[in-house]
């Protein structure tokens, strides 16, 4: 439990802890290489805590010392039969992504996670994966964990993805690297990218194109040797939202992932109204990265929808913060999705952020937020959900008397230490 107190405003200059998304894949590359690769500014949160101990579950040898992890990589085929279920906590991109890489292993695995990922559907990984060839089975024919996976004579697929995912398409890719023939991914619109720039870092050869991606079968990876994590671009929005909302604010966050697959979240801002400046752009691992300085400025409501939602799809909670804080209306749609995350972010947001008094209704696909409404606070649930557990205490800030926040510890998931970097930047 957190009490969060107003400020007067948010200044000087931060960084956030490393890129969620990245630094999976950086474990999971890494131990399906050859050779040892060191990570520098890995995220020690439960999620990729969660990967690391899969893998050593698979047999292979990783040393982790806070953000410095070295991975031993014996090569794809380097990883031995688990006696033990593996256990993904709370992560869904560990067991999706788990999944396409067990898929192409010659034994048997059984996986699980938490309750919330109890109820994350699974088919728009199995599905693919048995069309492939992988013997799947789980609860409600494949849908929920637990799951298990006999892998082994991968046969390629051109699959059309009903979901724009990063999640399926890089369990598809990575499946798609020990099959048979060529796999070609199509999705509906461009999700993340992180799979395809980390593979080409192992020397991958693997061709994005407008609608999808292809991969061929047989390619071994080749550790790059080190790998440096940015910050986590959907870390940095909770504290670039904090200064958005906050007259008077300035604040300058560091060494922050803006891989364009992923900076739908500063599109908005700027739209908003909100004045943005990138410093110091430049290329780390093939993933553009920058410092990102905001001003405050107010904002206006905005309409969001269409392409932009794979680009902020986590970046909604506090979007709608935001939103509240904004002349007008704003009306995000085309973001069902949201139904599927930890938990479902459009009930769980309206729902708490309906308690501070903000002017918010669910839609099918999304919300309608008509600001400008000023906060009180309230007894907030994260609902064990990191995203909702931060957007609740950036509005907290901004709300008269004190807010609550319960269930404060799910924020280990992505940002540890985020409430003493908020301390440090509050005035
Ligand atoms: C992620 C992909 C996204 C995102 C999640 C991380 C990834 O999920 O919401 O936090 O690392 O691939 P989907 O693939 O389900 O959109």
């Amino acid at each position: 439990m957190r009490r969060i107190l107003g400020v007067t405003s948010i200044q000087g200059e931060t960084a956030v802890p490393g890129d969620k998304s990245i630094s999976h894949r950086a474990v999971m590359l890494s131990a399906l290489a050859e050779g040892t690769t060191t990570i520098n500014g890995f995220l020690a949160g439960a999620d990729c805590l969660s990967t690391i101990s899969c893998f050593r579950k698979l047999g292979i040898s990783i040393e982790q010392d806070g953000e410095r992890v070295v991975v031993d990589g014996k090569g794809w085929f380097g990883l031995k039969e688990p006696a033990e279920v593996l256990d993904t906590g709370n992560s869904g991109t560990t067991i999706r992504l788990m999944m396409g890489i067990l898929s192409s292993q010659p034994f048997h695995t059984v996986l699980l996670g938490d309750e919330s990922i109890a109820r994350r559907p699974m088919k728009r990984v199995t599905v693919p994966l048995r069309q492939m060839k992988a013997k799947i089975d789980g609860r409600e024919g494949g849908e929920y964990t637990p799951l298990s996976v006999r892998g082994g004579g991968l046969q390629a697929v051109e699959y059309h993805s009903p979901v724009s995912s990063a999640q399926v398409k890089s369990s598809v890719l990575l499946a798609g690297l020990q099959a048979e023939g060529t796999t070609v991914l199509y999705e509906p619109e461009l999700s993340r990218d992180h799979t395809e720039r980390m593979l080409r870092s192992f020397g991958v050869n693997i061709e994005s194109f407008a609608g999808g991606v292809r991969v061929k079968g047989g390619q071994s990876l080749l550790s790059p040797g080190r790998i440096d994590v940015p910050g986590d671009i959907s870390s940095a929005a909770f504290i670039l939202a904090a200064a958005a909302i906050v007259p008077g604010s300035r604040i300058l966050v560091k060494n922050v992932g803006v891989n364009p697959t992923r900076t739908g979240i500063l599109d908005v801002l700027r739209e908003m109204g909100a004045r943005l400046v990138l410093h110091n752009e430049r290329e780390v691992n093939g993933e553009p990265v920058a410092d990102i300085e905001l001003q405050y400025a107010p904002l206006t409501g905005i309409e969001i929808g269409g392409d932009v939602i794979p680009r902020l799809i986590d970046e909604v909670p506090i979007i709608a913060v935001l939103a509240s804080q904004a002349q007008g209306q704003t009306v995000i749609r085309d973001a069902a999705e949201l139904k599927v995350k930890e938990t479902n972010r459009i009930d769980t947001v309206v729902g708490e952020l309906t308690k501070m008094g903000a002017s918010i209704e669910a839609t099918e696909d999304g919300m309608v937020i008509r600001g400008r409404t000023p906060l009180h606070g309230a007894v907030c649930d994260s609902h064990g959900d990191h995203r909702i557990g931060m957007a609740m205490a950036v509005a907290g800030l901004i709300a008269s008397e004190e807010t609550v926040i319960t269930n404060t510890e799910s924020i280990n998931v992505s940002f540890p230490g985020f409430f003493d970097v908020l301390q440090t930047i509050s005035e």
